[in-house]
């Protein structure tokens, strides 16, 4: 019974425990958005197949949940929410001051295989920034990305933001010999240059026609400091103004209070087939788990999805990774939100209800037993508020008018310190 109606596979059940987590994080994500100025704005789960085929890139459409509705139409469960953004933008961007910077938080579908920190549903905190060119935008936009982490316990030293730049990978595999048509098969063997062996790099690049010095070269690439490429390219006026750009980033993000968050990685290139500039995603430091959080600059994505010329950049956010490592780590969210007060008559026939309306207009949260006993048992009902893990005890008797001079017993059940107050005093001292 219980086997036949579990969720299905990779989608999650919230029971109060995951939701108070889920909670947590949704807390943290909004918070900092607003901080950082941000406007919410929200779309469709459900959208047309092609808003997804061509522009996101072979990974994510070979992931999709797709299907033909009952008007005959090819539909797709949103994988990602960029897409959504560039034609709901695309649509009104014109009579919008800029930059824009919208953020939202959508669950996802990907038809993805299993694994620990993916699944076929996720949230994710999207912020994007459109109408921007400045460098300035790319370092605030990632400063917010890691603001979430700290605000959430999280240090230095236990996540690092890696970034590189798709201009600077496009000019120097171009310089090394790599066709414009071949540069996703250069940027996908850097994507796994962790994980594949180095002799099956070597193969894939001499299959897009490269010596083996070529190949050993592009591959240098992935290990190089911002000393390094500055050495290696400075001179060359092409790689000039991009190695200038990431100074400028490096230092804003200093200047942010993110210095020790962030380091170059010319392996970040991003499965996403939209990228145009910076480009970055965040990870846990032990490397145990997949990314965090990813995002860059995508200029030419309205140009191709809504015919209007605007630079874009922005962050896709998980809530499974993020969810782990806080559990890891010790920062997950325990507890429930416990009631403030336990409603309890002492004598038979008492109207407790309106103590508890009143209670709950000025803001308490309040329980009371559903079903009053005839004879009235104190210590039961004492235990059933401490079960309630209510921090006061309310005992009320005979309900004088108006409701607020009403005297009370109000027993603080952590300390069991008993006092009598009119409610009207009661409310106004736990504020
Ligand atoms: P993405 O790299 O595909 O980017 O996803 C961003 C983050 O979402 C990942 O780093 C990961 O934390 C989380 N994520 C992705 N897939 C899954 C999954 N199957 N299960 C759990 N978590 C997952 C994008 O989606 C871009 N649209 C981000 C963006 C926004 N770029 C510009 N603006």
């Amino acid at each position: 019974m219980a086997a036949r109606h579990a969720a299905l596979p990779g989608f999650r059940d919230f029971y109060p425990d995951e939701m108070r987590r889920r909670q947590q994080i949704f807390s943290a994500w909004r918070d900092v958005a607003i901080r950082y100025g941000f406007e919410e704005y929200d779309g469709p789960p459900l959208e047309s197949l092609d808003l997804y085929i061509e522009k996101s890139g072979p990974e994510i459409v070979g992931q999709l949940f797709n299907f033909v509705d009952k008007g005959g139409r090819e539909v797709a469960l949103r994988p990602e929410m960029t897409p959504t953004l560039v034609r709901m933008l695309g649509a009104r961007i014109k009579g919008l001051p800029r930059p824009v910077r919208w953020f939202s938080t959508p669950q996802l579908f990907r038809y993805e295989k299993q694994q620990r920190g993916r699944l076929r549903e996720h949230f994710q905190l999207n912020m994007d920034i459109i109408g921007e060119e400045s460098v300035l935008a790319d370092a605030d936009l990632l400063a917010a990305a890691l603001d979430v982490l700290r605000s959430l316990g999280l240090k230095s030293d236990d996540v690092v933001a890696r970034y590189s730049d798709r201009r600077l990978l496009h000019q120097a595999l171009l310089e090394l010999g790599v066709t414009e048509e071949n540069l996703a098969v250069a940027y996908n063997v850097f994507d796994k240059v962790d994980r594949d062996p180095r002799e099956v790099c070597i193969e894939r690049l001499a299959a897009i026609g490269l010596s083996a010095k070529q190949a050993d070269d592009a591959l240098s690439l992935t290990s190089m400091t911002p000393a390094d490429l500055e050495r290696r390219f400075s001179s060359n006026t092409a790689f000039a103004p991009i190695l200038q750009d990431l100074d400028q980033y490096r230092s804003a993000l200093g200047s942010l209070g993110f210095a020790d968050w962030i380091q170059l990685d010319m392996k970040i290139v991003r499965g996403l087939a939209y990228y145009t500039g910076i480009v970055f995603e965040i990870f846990d430091r032990k490397g145990q788990l997949r990314a965090i959080c990813g995002g860059g600059r995508y200029d030419n994505l309205f140009s191709a999805l809504a015919g209007i010329d605007v630079p874009a950049l922005g962050f896709g956010f998980g809530d499974v990774v993020l969810g782990e490592l806080l559990k890891d780590r010790g920062l997950a969210a325990t507890g429930g939100q416990d009631p403030d007060v336990y409603v309890i008559a002492t004598e038979p026939g008492v109207d407790i209800l309106r103590i508890v309306a009143f209670l709950r207009e000025r803001g308490r949260s309040v329980l009371f037993a559903y079903r009053q006993p005839d004879r009235m048992n104190l210590g039961k009902s004492l235990k059933a508020a401490s079960s309630a893990n209510a921090k006061d005890a309310l005992l009320a008797g005979d309900l004088a008018d108006p409701i607020g001079n009403t005297q009370i017993i109000v027993k603080n059940l952590s300390t069991g310190e008993q006092r009598n107050v009119s409610l009207s005093t009661y409310i106004e001292v736990r504020v």
